[in-house]
């Protein structure tokens, strides 16, 4: 494969690895599995390409010098972390070091690499596709690479399912059993989104604020515990990892009043807050106990969210409001900023 069809291909494999990398954060439910298939094939294309693409390193590296030639290999190292991170998660052979987990050193690496990414293929170039690229010819070829890309993605998981390394025990959406993962000894580790901290509140002068319209209600944490309502739900962290457990307290719809309309914002102590569909009230608990105890500060003590099928930054910690809202429950941005 020529140098232009070499750069083109990189360039596609990784738009496409970085936008089904994204949509797989999103996916708590089933249709996360074809997308997170879709984003193996294109993160392991960039090793398929890897022999064409050092042909061009070489001489791209023989003819420069300085800031530049230094940026292409940081862009290099970044992506074959990434890559290389990716793999210890999906199989399970490295999914943790002390408290980092291999997929925060996977995502971190390929967010780090798009600044670069750009960069690279503004100032260099050399990828600009050609009407010949959809010649029979190069079909052909683009369909080898695919297909080369599909057995290198069956090898990777035939060898971790046989060697029975903790990724074939992965979920449909790639997190691991939480044992594998962070060397932590708690069953459920405690991490945080971004720079969210853990809150030690007392529960005393502590109260969840419901606004729904012009009434407000204040509940205590002894009134909510009374309740009792009981969930089994899988908490999956987009940190790469996923712990089954029960979680009791009140079902979010018992708080708020009959005929509501609109989303509902569960917003934490810390200011961080997500925004959710109305119809989802039934299922969704306000929780004050996990397998039967007090929540720990770190798990959101007094009280917090448990959203059975959406990703662990969904279940809000610390919760004092919650507010129905007229807004749609999609604006907002796909992922907390804060
Ligand atoms: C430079 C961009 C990226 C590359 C080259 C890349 C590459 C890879 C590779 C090679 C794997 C192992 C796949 C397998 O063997 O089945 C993987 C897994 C994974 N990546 Fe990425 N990735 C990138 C960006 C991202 C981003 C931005 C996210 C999330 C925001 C992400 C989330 C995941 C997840 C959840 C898995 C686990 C999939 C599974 O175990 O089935 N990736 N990635
Ligand atoms: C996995 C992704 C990629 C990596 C790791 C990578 C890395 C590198 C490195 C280390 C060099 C040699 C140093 C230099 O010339 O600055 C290079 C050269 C080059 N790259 Fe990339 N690159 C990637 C993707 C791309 C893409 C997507 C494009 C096009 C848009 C591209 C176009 C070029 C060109 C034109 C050269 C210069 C070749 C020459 O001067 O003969 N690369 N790349």
């Amino acid at each position: 494969m020529g140098a232009r069809r070499t750069n083109l291909a990189l360039l596609i494999v990784l738009v496409a690895a970085l936008a089904t990398g994204g949509l797989a954060f999103g996916a708590g439910t089933g249709w996360g599995r074809p997308v997170l298939v879709a984003h193996g094939l294109a993160g392991l294309a960039v090793l398929v390409l890897a022999p064409w693409k050092s042909v061009v390193v070489r001489r791209g590296l023989a003819r420069r010098s300085g800031a530049g030639r230094w940026a292409s290999v940081a862009f290099g190292v970044l992506v074959l972390a990434a890559v290389a991170a990716g793999l210890a998660h999906t199989s399970g052979a490295l999914a943790g070091l002390g408290p980092v987990s291999a997929m925060q050193v996977h995502v971190g690496a390929a967010l780090a690499a798009i600044p670069l990414l750009a960069w690279h293929t503004a100032a260099r170039g050399g990828a600009r596709p050609r009407r010949t690229d959809l010649s029979r010819r190069a079909l052909l070829r683009a369909g080898a690479v695919v297909g080369g890309t599909g057995l290198l993605l069956l090898a990777v998981e035939g060898a971790t399912r046989l060697t029975g390394l903790p990724g074939a025990r992965r979920r449909f959406t790639g997190s691991l059993p939480v044992a594998a993962t962070l060397a932590d000894p708690a069953r459920i580790p405690v991490t945080q989104w971004l720079d969210d901290r853990v809150q030690a509140l007392d529960p005393a002068p502590w109260r969840l604020r419901v606004r729904a319209g012009p009434t407000t209600r204040e509940w205590t944490y002894d009134e909510l515990d009374a309740f009792g309502d009981r969930v089994e739900a899988v908490l999956d962290c987009t940190g790469g990892w996923y712990a089954r457990a029960t979680w009791e307290g009140v079902r979010l719809d018992r708080l708020l009043p009959p005929g509501a309309t609109g989303s509902v914002v569960v917003a934490s102590a810390t200011g961080y807050r997500r925004r959710l569909p109305l119809a989802d009230a039934g299922t969704l608990l306000i929780a004050t106990r996990l397998d039967g105890r007090p929540l720990s500060a770190g798990h959101g003590f007094p009280a917090r969210l448990v959203a059975p099928g959406r990703r662990g930054f969904w279940w809000v910690k610390w919760v004092t409001a919650i507010e129905l809202d007229p807004a749609p429950w999609w604006r907002q941005p796909p992922f907390p900023l804060t």
